[in-house]
Parts: C-alpha cells; structure tokens; sequence
C-alpha cells in the first residue's frame, strides 16, 4: 500500500497506523500518549493530522493508514491545533521541573518550544492535587498528570489494578483503588509508561547526594545485571551495548569511593538457590515446585495475594542484598572496617529493590545492608545534572572488591536468566561435580553430557510463559518460567505439575525493569536481552560455582554459621500496600528515605 505523508510517497503494511507509517519512515509526529505495548487510546490528542477530503483533523495514532491517502502531519491548521491542545495539556501539567527526574529529557517541554506554546498562560488547574506514594518505590504525583490513563492499563496488563480513574472531565483523577482490595506491588511499570513524569520512582538520588557529601563514611556503589545493557540509551546510544566500563568510571566521577559489580552477588543467589533445589530432590516432603524470589515485585505479589505460597519461594536473598551482605560483612573484617562506616548504594533497573532494601529481615546487626537505591533513571539524571558527558567517558574496571562475576550472573537480567543460571550449577553439582576451588573435568563427570550442560535455551526469551524437561542428577523436571505477573495466572492452576519456577514481575524480565529508561517496548527489551546473552558467552567463567572469589565468600559464611544472617531470608504474609500521600508543595526531597509504616 502507498500514501503520502508531507507530500513523500511511503509504504505501509495494512493494518498499520498512520503514526506508525510516518515513524518507520523517520517523520516524527509528536504522540504523549501512544506506547506500542498498549492498547490505542488517542487521548493526548497531539498527533493531529490532516488527511486531503476529510473535514476533520484525525488522530495519526489511531487512525488506519489506506492506500492512496495524503496527510499532511505539519500544516499550519495542523500545528495550530496541536499548539493549542498541547497548552491545554499544560495546563494540567503543573510545572516542577527544578525537582523532576525528567528535566534533562523532556518531551512536552521539548514540544512547547518547537510549537512556542507558553507554559505559563493557563492556571495550572492541577495544582491542589496530592501525590499518592507506594511504599518508597513508586509515586503518582496528580498534579503533574495529562490523563492519558497508561498507567492504568499497565497495572491491568500486570493482573493488579490497583490504579483507576476517579471523577470525570477536569476533575479526572488517576487514584489507587483501596476498595477493590487489591494491592500495588512496587513493580513501576506504571511509571515506565508514564509521559508526563507523573507516575515516577520515589527519588532517592538526593539522600545519595547526601550520602556522597560525608566525607566521613565509605560510600560504595554496586550495580544491576541489566543496566549495563540499558543506561547508554539516555545518551542516545542503542540499546544492548555493554556500556559496564563506562559505568565503573562514572560511579567514581560522582563520587563513590568504590564500585562492584552485583552480578558477584548473583552468583551467590545462585550459589543458595541450586543448593536448595538439591536439598529439595532429596528430601520426600518438600514443597514443590519451588519458585525464585530474587524479584520484590513477585514476593510482594505472594505475600498478598497468594500467601499459601511462601513456603515454595527459595529463600535465598537476591543479588544486591547478597553482594552488600558481602561488603558489610567478609570485606569490612577483612580491611579491620567498621560496617557502620560503610554505605551501600544499589543502581537497579527496578522500583521495588528500593522497597525490598528497606526490608526489616534484611538488616545486619539492626543495620540496612542496602542504604539506598537508584534506578537506572536516576542514575542517568544524576550524571547528566552533574554535566558528566558520559559518552566522552573512557571505560575502566572499578575496584577489585569482589567484581568477579560469572556469565549465569549477567543474563540474570533476562526472563529465563535466573533458573539457567541456577540450573547450570544445579546439574553440575548433581552429578557430583565438586565445589571446592578446582572445578571437576574428570572423565568419569565428562562421560554423561548432560552433567556439562551449560547453555538451557528453553527457558529464554520473551514470551510470557515458557516451559521445558530438563535433567538435573538422574531426575527429569519440569521447569516454568514468567515474565509480566500478568502472565502467572496462566500457571497457577498447573502449578503442582512444575518442579521450579521464575517469576520476574516485567514484561522480559529486569531487561523491562520499572525503573529502566523511556521508552523501553518490546523491540527494545529484545536488544537488551540479547546484549546480556552476548555478554554471558563472551566470559571464561560461566557457571557460578565457578567463580572463585564467591566460593571463598561462601565458604567463610559457612564455616562461621552465618548462613541466616547472610543468605538467606524469610516472607510473611501481607496485609496490603504501603501507601502514604503527600500535600501539594510539602514534598521534601530530603525527606523521601522513608518507609511508611508496615500495615
Ligand atoms: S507499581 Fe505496579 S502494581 Fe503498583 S500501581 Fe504501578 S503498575 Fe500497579
Ligand atoms: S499518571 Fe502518567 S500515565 Fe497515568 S494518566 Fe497521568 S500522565 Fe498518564
Ligand atoms: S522483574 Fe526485575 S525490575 Fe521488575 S520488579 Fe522484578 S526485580 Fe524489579
Ligand atoms: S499519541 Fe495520538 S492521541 Fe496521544
């Protein structure tokens, strides 16, 4: 099919979009509220076109592309609508651009410009509204809000709901629905489609600023499995690209006296969590299937609204609680410190690690192990408020704290990465390889194939829902794995069928992590997933039980009993979401570290 569009002869696909014809063509018509993951609801109303013998102007978004059309998306009736819907828009948009993570990368100033719209000429009709607050992880702030509902549907499309739209015209309000009885469990997915930074992560970047100027004590900066494949696309490089040497050198530009990497913590997660598979198999009454719970989201999932649950989720803790366990532990007696000197700060591509890290049964001796997490969002703000130029930035390799970390640690941030990761080192020590320094190649070990199988390539990718058989020892089971906690529902009533399952609450896994860059779509979350995969095959050191550095951390817990302190963790049943509201004008950017109290 052929149409013009600003008088280009372009093909399209049938069924295809105007607006998705004009963007595969590399003409640009501004869409707030479009994102390819969700339903069309054409509520911004921006991406006003003209089409030759229509009276009306149309939504590009919503609109079908048909052969033969001619549109016009920068007519002089086209802007002048589109100018004045979007001051309309600006004016539900209360202006906090000194204080919003946004600033460096906005789209509606970056409109207001181009299209010389006044932010300032309409009351800003909004500005009574009060910001509802989800534990320390998430917040929708009302008076910054354009009404486009994506929130909404991104919380149904999570199976929650807990969001709604309260009220009618202009006094249309996104709320938590608190009759409905269900409860926000963290995962930012809200945010992630949010245009307006109306939905956002609790900030935490200026108690780390705080924490960056004491002098006093040792600040110490460890990051994500996934945001090495991801931060490089808020300096508008692509998505997939390992971008870990710049990371470490940008760390320390900010300041942090010392950089990790949390993938040395995930080989301990997966240290914890094979051993744990195995005692299972040997033990007649153990619950099956056991399920991971490196994901707060999920675990916060569980602990509300499937309780009967808990018992299955593995109880080893998740990688950065693992890797700062570490710190404040084996590292500081190593180096004669003082763990109360030393804070931990955690980039994730995550909004529920901010609550996670809060945890009451994830502290050491009445201390945090986490202080405070970033996400990758407010990583990149930061770096771009201090003036960083972070392309300019020549990699380095941080500090050798405990920075190794084997390739089953990288695809931790991939659907999938979790349970290969743990079934690499599951068959390996089922079939008696040993995990003392010297990993086993004994002919005898070498004889059955499957005893060296390394790569599980059922359990990737990023459909939902995936499953497979897989040997481990002389038992064949049978494994699940879920992306997007909309997607559970599919295997709840099968569960007694499954041996072990992942659940990671984003669509793709931490790859769509809640706290990840905008926009993050499917097409995206593909890049990044298969950057993490490339990542893992080019290490010499694939199999956790394998990374020396960890075995020796693993060994000194062990030898000293330290296993509850600094392993593993406990759930409980919970009573609902953590949910706080905050007075226009009274939010306090030095006052976000706080947890509301536990219902
Ligand atoms: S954080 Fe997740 S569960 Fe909570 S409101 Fe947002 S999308 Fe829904
Ligand atoms: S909070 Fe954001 S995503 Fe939700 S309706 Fe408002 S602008 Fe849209
Ligand atoms: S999938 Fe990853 S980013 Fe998403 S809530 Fe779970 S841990 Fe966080
Ligand atoms: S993008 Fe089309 S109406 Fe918002």
């Amino acid at each position: 099919m052929q149409l013009k569009i600003n008088g280009k002869t372009l093909s399209g696909r049938p069924g295809q979009t105007i607006l998705e014809v004009a963007l595969e063509n590399g003409i640009k018509i501004p869409a707030l509220c479009h994102h390819p993951d969700l339903e069309i609801k054409a509520n911004c109303r921006l991406c006003l076109v003209e089409i030759k013998g229509r009276d009306r102007l149309a939504t590009a978004c919503s609109t079908p592309a048909q052969a033969g059309m001619e549109v016009s998306s920068d007519s002089p009736r086209v802007k002048r609508a589109r100018a004045t819907n979007l001051e309309l828009i600006l004016g539900a948009h209360t202006k906090k651009c000194a204080i919003c993570l946004s600033i460096h990368d906005c789209e509606l100033l970056r409109l207001a410009r181009t299209y010389k719209v006044k932010t300032d000429r309409l009351t800003e009709r909004k500005k009574a509204r009060k910001t509802y607050r989800f534990a320390n992880a998430v917040e929708i702030d009302g008076s910054q809000c354009i009404d486009c509902q994506n929130c909404v549907e991104a919380c149904a499309r999570q199976g929650i709901n807990y969001l709604k739209v309260a009220g009618a015209g202009s006094g249309q309000e996104i709320v938590p629905d608190r009759e409905s009885g269900n409860a926000c469990v963290y995962c930012g997915q809200c945010a992630l489609h949010c245009p307006a930074a109306s939905a956002q992560e609790v900030p935490a970047w200026p108690a780390v600023l705080a924490l960056l100027k004491d002098k006093t004590k040792i600040t110490i900066a460890q990051f994500a499995p996934s945001i090495r494949v991801s931060l490089g696309e808020e300096f508008g490089w692509p998505p997939g690209v390992n971008y870990e040497g710049q990371i470490y050198t940008v760390l320390k530009k900010l300041g942090f006296q010392h950089v990790i990497d949390v993938n040395f913590g995930a080989d301990i997660t997966t240290m914890t969590e094979a051993a744990e598979l195995l005692e299972r198999l040997g033990d007649k009454r153990a619950a099956w299937p056991l399920m991971t719970s490196c994901c707060p989201a999920w675990v916060a999932y569980a602990e509300y609204y499937h309780p009967e649950l808990l018992p299955h989720l593995t109880t080893a803790r998740s990688p950065h609680i693992h890797s700062a366990g570490a710190l404040k532990s084996y590292w500081a007696k190593q180096h004669k410190i003082d763990p109360k000197q030393i804070r931990v700060v955690s980039i994730m591509p995550c909004t529920a690690k901010k609550y996670e890290a809060a945890r009451p049964e994830l502290k050491l001796h009445g201390q945090p192990l986490v202080d405070a997490v970033l996400t990758t969002r407010e990583l990149a703000y930061l770096i771009k408020r201090q003036g960083i130029d972070f392309k300019k930035l020549a990699p380095s390799s941080g500090d050798k704290l405990f920075n190794l970390g084997s390739g089953a640690a990288a695809i931790y941030g991939a659907s999938g990465g979790v349970m290969e990761s743990a079934l690499r080192t599951a068959v390996a020590l089922a079939s008696g390889e040993s995990v003392n320094k010297k990993p086993d190649r004994s002919a005898k070990s070498r004889q059955d194939p499957s005893n060296q199988r390394l790569e599980f390539r059922e359990v990737r990718g990023l459909a939902g829902f995936k499953e497979a058989t897989v040997k481990v020892g002389r038992r064949q089971l049978r494994v699940g794995v879920v992306n997007g906690l909309g997607n559970f529902h599919r295997l709840l009533p099968q569960l007694k069928h499954y041996h072990y399952i992942e659940v990671m609450s984003c669509p793709g896994g931490c790859i769509g992590g809640g706290g990840q860059p905008l926009p993050t779509t499917a097409a995206i979350r593909a890049k990044r997933l298969a950057g993490l995969y490339e990542i893992d095959a080019s290490r010499s050191v694939r199999r956790a039980h394998e990374n020396q550095a960890m075995l020796t951390y693993y060994e000194w817990v062990k030898d000293r009993h330290l296993g509850a302190q600094l392993l593993h963790t406990k759930f409980k049943r919970s009573r609902g979401s953590l949910l706080s509201t905050v007075k226009p004008g009274k939010e306090s950017l030095f006052n976000l570290w706080k947890t509301p109290a536990r219902p």
